[in-house]
């Protein structure tokens, strides 16, 4: 750590992931080929990958949607979307020759049993013809009401289950994870009836990050840290993602979705759980998943008569966003014009274990606000006697910015340089672009390299992804039945809603606004 003021540098640029051994042989199947995932974060994903060495020198993409598209067209398409969306820069012709003769694609209908045979039939001839091994990776990134059917029709063509003994079938599920608990509860069960659950990767691209998986080598590769990290210590912990962006062209989605749906049921819950878990035996998906779940079984279910005191919601208005006028969320393209969905969600959690008793959590995330940051933010409890009587004593802070601007940041009080005794905080930072000059892999290439390697740990499973619908089913219900909030209620541009400064305000406390 090196003690300097923070002044915001240039962006970080990526690093490519420097694979020691390449992956296993693999078909990788993208189901929704065609669609915006698959172009803006699979396919620049798969290419970063294959860059670097991590996937095997013999493997096959095969897109699978119901456009159709002949193999050149979806190369080209693959093409165009890697010049776009991957690095212009990272862009290699010899890397996108082998790459592009890796790609084909199928189309077929989702339920369509002959589009299964199809598909086997173009497995099987791709195992022959590359020495694929039989192992085989299906990527769900379509519509989520098309999981069960894709599911149901992958175990029906008897392509759920490995081929031989010696290969592996396993299976990717792209979030929204159900829309409720009855929802997610349904989507397991049909998965499980279908896979084993070693075979469901469960993806929460928040996972990936560089950053996140940091805060796990933060807090367990250090002996100082976590002395501290408990209610002895901890007065109280922030964490905000908070984004300038709004609903963009995603409106179909969001408006059946809001803020809690799209975020905090899963990411920000994630966050919790890393942040309040206790040290796993082993860095392995057992134990750190096992750890995971203890923290969301032990958050304090939230009473229907107390939603309204502990959860906030939002929507923007139209305001100005890093200095340009923007609509608000009602004038958006494909928003209902008295939507009441939220694009903006705070809320006071309490973990009732030993550790965390009588700490609170406030998490707040939304579209719209006045910058694009996430961040963990751990306020320390003040000094027991202050000696310094008369002195203004600001808290001690220790902030994990996971996004942009990645870092850790620990403020403390310092002597000003003078006669008078005065005291000003100052930061102690480590910043990831001055430290490393770069930062890592992206979030999905970590995660699709961790897939094929069999490797769970930082995926979510069955009973996490429910007890995480389970906290926020009543916030739901509670919802349903108040009457129509009074939306918009907070500006673009701004901070949110009134009522998110008045949770932490009622409590003594403010936001930390980066
Ligand atoms: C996605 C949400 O899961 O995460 C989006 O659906 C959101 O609405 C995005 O914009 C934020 O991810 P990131 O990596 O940009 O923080």
């Amino acid at each position: 750590m090196s003690m300097q003021n923070t002044s915001r540098a240039e962006q970080p640029t990526r690093r490519r992931p420097r694979c020691e051994l390449p992956a296993d042989p693999a078909a990788i199947v993208i189901f929704g080929a065609s669609g915006d995932l698959t172009r803006r974060k699979l396919l620049p994903a798969l290419y970063e990958l294959a860059a670097a060495d991590c996937l095997a020198p013999r493997f096959a993409i095969v897109g699978f949607a119901r456009s159709r598209m002949t193999d050149d067209e979806f190369r080209k398409q693959c093409e165009e979307a890697l010049r776009t969306h991957g690095e212009p820069a990272g862009f290699d012709v010899g890397t996108w020759q082998s790459f592009g003769n890796s790609l084909s694609y199928l189309v077929g209908d989702y339920d369509a049993p002959e589009a299964y045979q199809r598909l086997k039939e173009r497995l099987d001839a791709l195992d022959r013809e590359h020495q694929l091994g039989g192992h085989r990776l299906f990527y769900l990134a379509t519509p989520p009401q098309t999981y069960p059917v894709i599911v149901e029709q992958l175990g029906r063509a008897n392509l759920a289950r490995p081929k031989d003994e010696t290969s592996w079938t396993r299976i990717v599920v792209e979030k929204p994870f159900g829309r409720d608990l009855p929802s997610a509860r349904a989507l397991n069960q049909q998965l499980l009836r279908v896979f084993d659950e070693g075979q469901v990767y469960r993806i929460d691209h928040y996972l990936g990050k560089e950053t996140v998986q940091n805060l796990l080598v933060f807090r367990f590769a250090n002996g100082i840290f976590e002395p501290l990290w408990n209610r002895n210590y901890v007065d109280h912990v922030q964490i905000t993602a908070a984004e300038s962006i709004g609903v963009e062209r995603r409106a179909a989605f969001y408006e059946t979705a809001g803020a809690l749906r799209d975020m905090m049921q899963n990411h920000l819950l994630q966050l919790v759980a890393l942040v309040a878990m206790e040290p796993p035996a082993k860095f392995d998906a057992l134990a750190v998943r096992n750890e995971k779940i203890k923290v969301l079984q032990s958050i304090r279910p939230f009473e229907p008569a107390d939603v309204a005191k502990q959860v906030v919601r939002g929507q923007y208005g139209p305001g100005t966003v890093n200095g340009t006028n923007v609509a608000g969320y009602r004038e958006e393209r494909g928003v209902r014009p008295d939507s009441t969905t939220e694009t903006f969600v705070a809320a006071r959690l309490w973990i009732d274990n030993w550790r965390w008793a009588d700490v609170p959590f406030y998490l707040r995330t939304g579209k719209r606000l006045a910058r694009q940051v996430t961040q963990i933010a751990v306020q320390f409890r003040r000094a027991p006697h202050i000696v310094f009587r008369n002195r203004k004593l600001d808290p001690n802070w220790l902030v994990l910015n996971l996004q942009p601007d990645e870092g850790i940041s620990l403020a403390f009080g310092a002597k000003l340089p003078g006669p008078e005794l005065q005291i000003q905080t100052v930061p102690m930072d480590f910043r990831y672009s001055t430290t490393f000059g770069e930062v890592g892999a992206s979030a999905y290439a970590t995660l699709l390299n961790d897939c094929l390697r069999g490797d769970a740990t930082l995926f979510d499973r069955a009973d996490s992804v429910e007890a995480a619908w389970a906290l926020l089913d009543p916030v739901l219900q509670d919802w349903a039945e108040a009457p129509a909030p009074e939306f918009p209620n907070y500006a673009a541009g701004s901070w949110g809603p009134p009522a998110a400064e008045e949770l932490l305000a009622r409590d003594g406390r403010y936001w930390r606004n980066p």
